[in-house]
């Protein structure tokens, strides 16, 4: 969130104001008093277009904040409720500049995107005169160098005046990006101020989960009753799992094989009504019975989840382990266990897990020997 990105930015020495973040209309009026003058009311959510959504305001008085912090607290924007606002002091920005560093998958290397047009209308911008944003490839092992700051002002065509100022907040950003180890470091708008003052009016930032074992502070990012229940709980459990809204659960085992299925699962239900995979969940090697169960608890508890397509491919972790993770996982969940399962091994010591899964007997598991023919059967379930 934005507040949470100046923070960031204020750690590495970029131009910005904190302000406070309140979540009461109460408090908002409290913190326009303190922070006296004119302040802005801006909604804290992660997502961009605020602005134009209604929740970013300009109020005169306290008062005037307390009654924009009422009207904003509680409302939607583009489907994320706002439950906290930041109160901060209005600085009317003379230009409004954009800057961001990003990841580039694609090109293996950094990006830098800049633009002397920015402001709430970046995205019109890039459409109707794209040479005004500037993209410039940052090399990953030489990062972001004096030199190379300045090359990206000057590409950008910074005004002269601010030039000095702008290759010092271009380096900074870099740290952000790099010391914090983010995807993304966006700035809209890199506030041209009265006095020629560059500050960060806006600021928004991803961080590289994988990163998290270096970051402890980051922890403190994540506000907990915004994220996704299940998707808490499975990170809770050290599970790979990312909501989907489709009704088919999936659990497999190795990303390559869980993406698949959710390929053969969304092909197989174009002739099952449309049924689309529920989750993506990953449960990695050793599947034992009580990965499974937590991996299956997780499911069964997405209401929308109608059957579960359990596909695993034995290697190193063998079929029969994995068919008795299955039935030490029913035993464990009980009368939890709801939804009908449907379940693919192949590979190695499939006969005997096989054998463990008919010995069961369970009336909510179907044994389908092939991936596609298991797909078939989990949306045909699903669209029951
Ligand atoms: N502290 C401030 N003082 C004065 N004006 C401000 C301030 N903060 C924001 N603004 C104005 O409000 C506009 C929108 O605010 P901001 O960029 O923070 O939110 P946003 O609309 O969500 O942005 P985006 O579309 O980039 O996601 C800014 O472009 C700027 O003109
Ligand atoms: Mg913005």
């Amino acid at each position: 969130m934005e507040y949470q990105a100046k923070e960031l930015f204020a750690k590495h020495g970029v131009a910005t104001t904190l302000g406070k973040v309140v979540e009461t209309a109460e408090a908002a009026r409290a913190a326009a008093e303190e922070l006296g003058g004119v302040t802005v009311v801006k909604a804290q959510v992660k997502a961009g277009g605020r602005g134009k959504a209604g929740g970013v305001k300009l109020a005169k008085t306290a008062d005037e904040a307390f009654q924009y912090a009422s009207d904003i607290l509680g409302m939607e924007i583009k489907g994320l409720t706002v439950n906290r606002v930041l109160v901060t002091p209005a600085t009317p920005p003379v230009e409004e500049y954009y800057f961001s560093f990003l990841l580039d998958r694609a090109n293996r290397s950094h990006l830098c995107i800049a633009s002397v047009e920015g402001g709430v209308e970046i995205e019109e911008v890039a459409k109707t005169n794209p040479e005004a944003v500037r993209q410039i490839r940052i090399d990953a092992i030489e990062g972001v160098t004096p030199e190379k700051a300045a090359a990206i002002v000057d590409e950008a065509k910074f005004p002269a005046e601010l030039r000095d100022q702008a290759i010092d907040m271009v380096q900074q950003l870099w740290k952000v990006y790099v010391e914090e180890d983010a995807t993304l470091v966006e700035v809209n708008p890199l506030a041209r101020l009265e006095g020629d003052k560059l500050e960060a009016l806006d600021g928004k930032v991803s961080l590289d989960e994988n990163a998290e074992f270096r970051h402890e502070d980051h922890a403190a990012f994540e506000i907990r009753e915004e994220a996704d229940p299940l998707e808490a709980k499975a990170k809770d459990k050290g599970l790979n799992y990312v909501k989907l809204d489709g009704a088919v659960g999936i659990i497999g085992n190795g990303a390559g094989l869980v993406m698949s299925t959710l390929d053969v699962v969304a092909y197989a239900g174009e002739k099952h009504g449309g049924v689309k995979p529920a989750n993506f969940l990953d449960i990695g090697g050793g599947a034992n019975a009580e990965v499974m169960a937590n991996g299956l608890d997780v499911i069964l508890n997405d209401d929308q989840v109608k059957s579960v397509f359990v596909n695993v491919f034995g290697g190193i972790t063998a079929c029969d382990e994995v068919a008795n993770g299955i039935k030490g996982a029913l035993e464990i969940l009980g009368d939890a266990a709801t939804k009908p399962l449907v379940v693919r091994l192949d590979g190695n010591n499939v006969e005997e897990g096989r054998r463990i899964l008919d010995e069961l007997d369970h009336p909510l598991v179907t044994q389908v020997d092939t991936m596609d023919g298991a797909a078939d059967k989990a949306a045909e379930l699903a669209n029951a």
